[in-house]
């Protein structure tokens, strides 16, 4: 079954001028596990892409798929008992999954970067964060020790690391959660890569701090004119910087959409239902709502629409018919670029 990327005609933002292609495009990719238990279908046939430039967001509750699919772009995943039965993963045009080993690493060492939710566990706990930035320069760019350390001094600065000179020899422990964040965010941008993964990058900070690192990624994503993949299940942090956003579940994409058609009309009742269990301040004092139930044993996923035994608009096509990720059109069958929904009843959700 291919499903059609809507995603990909989101058009591109400010920014996006050097290429007519997206950066990366994620194309009916599927990635199962192999337990004692029997095969966990985490991801079953995603597409999604994204351009230079462009930020995309991706959402969806705890074990919907969104680091498995990262973690396949990336070529971490654990294999085995992982396995890419299918799909295609193309880095301009081409597919990562079938070029050779050393086109591969070249692509996945300097052009893609990653950020993690825990940096205290990226980063190597007995090396200054000087030594591991000014490595990054030393092994791909051949500096010499005295000007890799200049770099990377000028790259804690870059991400306000304060005090960046004298710090430079601190170890990990020694910074706050936040900055071992702009630290994290530092080694990715070393390379200058076309792209950043940020999967979670500021779940383990509070609020505010949230709000600062976010930010400073933003800005940065805008000034090297990187294309960033924001994995997250916190839709209140992606209004502001996302310029799309793919809602996944059980392992699919249910919903796609720029980000802000998103949140004023939402064309699938997980997305609905997300964006109703924000928490509002107009809204204080009164219970807040909740998905009921839980997300699918991915084992054992429902037959038909995933989602169905927590959809409070399920009718009985929905248990038996997968719903594939459709066009979402106006009323009166007027596009809407880049919109799509994987619900059979998504004019009564956006329309009704
Ligand atoms: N190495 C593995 N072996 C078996 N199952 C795995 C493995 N890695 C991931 N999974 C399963 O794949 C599913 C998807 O996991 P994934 O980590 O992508 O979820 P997620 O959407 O990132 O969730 P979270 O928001 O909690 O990070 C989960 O059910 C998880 O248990
Ligand atoms: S297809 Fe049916 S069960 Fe699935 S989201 Fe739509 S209405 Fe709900
Ligand atoms: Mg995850």
């Amino acid at each position: 079954m291919t499903i059609i990327d809507k995603t990909a005609d989101v058009p591109a933002p400010r920014g996006s001028t050097e290429n007519s292609g997206p950066l990366l495009d994620v194309r009916d990719l599927h990635v199962e596990f192999k337990t004692r238990d029997g095969v966990v279908k985490a991801v079953n046939g995603v597409n999604y892409s994204v351009a230079a430039g462009e930020t995309l967001a991706v959402l969806g509750e705890s074990g919907s798929g969104k680091s498995v699919t990262a973690q396949a772009i990336m070529g971490i995943l654990d294999m085995p008992p992982g396995r890419i039965p299918q799909g295609e993963i193309l880095f301009r045009g081409e597919d990562m999954l079938t070029m050779g080993y050393e086109e591969r690493r070249k692509i996945r060492g300097q052009k893609i970067a990653m950020i993690f939710q825990d940096a205290l566990s990226s980063l190597n706990p007995v090396l200054t964060v000087g030594y591991q930035l000014a490595e990054m320069f030393r092994v791909h760019q051949g500096l010499s020790k005295k000007d890799a350390k200049a770099k990377a001094i000028e790259l804690m600065d870059r991400v306000r690391i304060p005090a960046a000179k004298e710090r430079v020899n601190d170890y990990p422990h020694q910074f706050s959660g936040g900055m071992r964040q702009r630290i994290m965010i530092a080694m990715a941008l070393a390379l200058e890569p076309d792209l950043i993964i940020a999967d979670e990058p500021t779940t383990a900070l509070d609020v505010t701090v949230q709000a600062q690192v976010m930010d400073l990624l933003a800005e940065l994503q805008r000034e090297y004119n990187m294309g960033l993949i924001l994995i997250t299940h916190d839709l209140g942090v992606v209004a502001d910087v996302a310029d799309k956003i793919a809602v996944m579940y059980a392992g699919r994409i249910v919903e796609t959409a720029p980000v802000h058609e998103l949140y004023k009309r939402p064309a699938h009742p997980y997305t609905r239902g997300l964006l109703d269990s924000i928490p509002r301040l107009d809204q204080k004092g009164q219970e807040l709502y909740a998905i009921k139930g839980l997300p699918p044993n991915l084992l054992k996923i429902p037959s038909g629409c995933a989602f169905n035994p927590r959809c409070p608009k399920a009718q009985d096509i929905c248990r038996t018919d997968v719903p594939l990720l459709a066009d979402v059109t106006e009323q009166d069958g007027g596009e809407l670029p880049g919109r799509g929904s994987a619900c059979h009843f998504w004019k009564e959700q956006i329309h009704g």
